[in-house]
């Protein structure tokens, strides 16, 4: 008993977003926490600020990196984003209307929140906000073959930007923030939350989009539907010789 419980907080503390089910089952269940950790979706607030630490500390390879990510074209305080009302994306972003716009908007703002956080500098932030902005008050669908894909590319950089300009930045406005909120629930989310039964990869990074969307909206009711169609796929998708002669088949599939 003792055990199991020692276990069970390991597991806690190394996966925050999963709990299990009960001391004595070992099986992992979905369910959002009570409330949040902010910033969250992919990387922590002591996560952030260890890697501004070793960066003010000359430290590699957080260094190296950190100068990388600052002469990139996405750290750059000059873009223009480039939003659009429909974004089309066809088979292999054939049509390409707008795909790799929004996914290089949307990786832009990731970075700019990272150049944020670690050099303090507010045009960083500001900038991010800009971009935020841009497509919040822009973008209402996904089109085409590819359209459940390209939700997930660019919602997946989307949370991680905004819950770090959210949280360690104050002057997001509420407006703006609001903005960025819908867009997030109205023309993503939906986008993504019930996965794809076609393609592993394409489920996977749709849950992921969903995912950070469901820890920024703080959805729990969300969040718990996304994890546990991730705790599905994922056993789907990695396959273990103790699966047997076939893999798994994700919950759904028809397999
Ligand atoms: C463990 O808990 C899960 C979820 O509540 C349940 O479906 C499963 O049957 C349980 N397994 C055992 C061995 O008790
Ligand atoms: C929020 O959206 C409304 C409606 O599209 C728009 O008029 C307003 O300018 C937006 N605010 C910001 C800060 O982007
Ligand atoms: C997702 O599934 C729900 C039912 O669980 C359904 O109402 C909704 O239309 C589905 N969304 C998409 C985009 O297929």
């Amino acid at each position: 008993m003792l055990f199991v419980s020692t276990i069970t907080l390991l597991v806690a503390a190394v996966l925050p977003s999963v709990t299990l089910a009960a001391p004595t089952n070992t099986t992992i269940v979905a369910r959002a926490p009570a409330s949040f950790t902010h910033p969250g979706a992919f990387v922590s607030l002591p996560q952030l600020s260890f890697v501004r630490d070793k960066v003010k500390a000359g430290a590699q390879p957080w260094t190296n990196a950190y100068n990388q990510m600052m002469s990139s074209k996405y750290a750059s305080l000059s873009r223009n984003p480039t939003p659009r009302a429909t974004v089309e994306c066809g088979s292999y972003s054939n049509p390409n209307n707008g795909c790799t716009d929004e996914r290089e908007d949307a990786i832009a703002a990731y970075t700019l929140a990272l150049a944020w956080y670690i050099t303090q500098d507010s045009r960083y932030a500001t900038k991010a906000i800009s971009i935020f902005d841009a497509w919040s008050t822009t973008i209402k669908s996904h089109t085409n073959s590819n359209g459940p894909l390209q939700t997930g590319w660019a919602g997946t950089s989307w949370p991680r930007a905004a819950e770090i300009i959210r949280y360690t930045y104050t002057g997001w406005s509420s407006t703006s923030i609001n903005n960025f909120s819908n867009m997030l629930r109205n023309v993503y989310l939906p986008g993504v939350i019930n996965g794809s039964n076609s393609n592993g990869n394409w489920e996977l990074v749709m849950l992921e989009a969903a995912q950070g969307i469901a820890v920024f909206l703080n959805d729990g009711a969300s969040y718990d539907k996304v994890m546990t169609k991730f705790l599905g796929r994922v056993p789907a998708y990695v396959y273990l010789k103790s699966d047997g002669a076939y893999p798994k088949a994700a919950p759904g599939s028809g397999l």
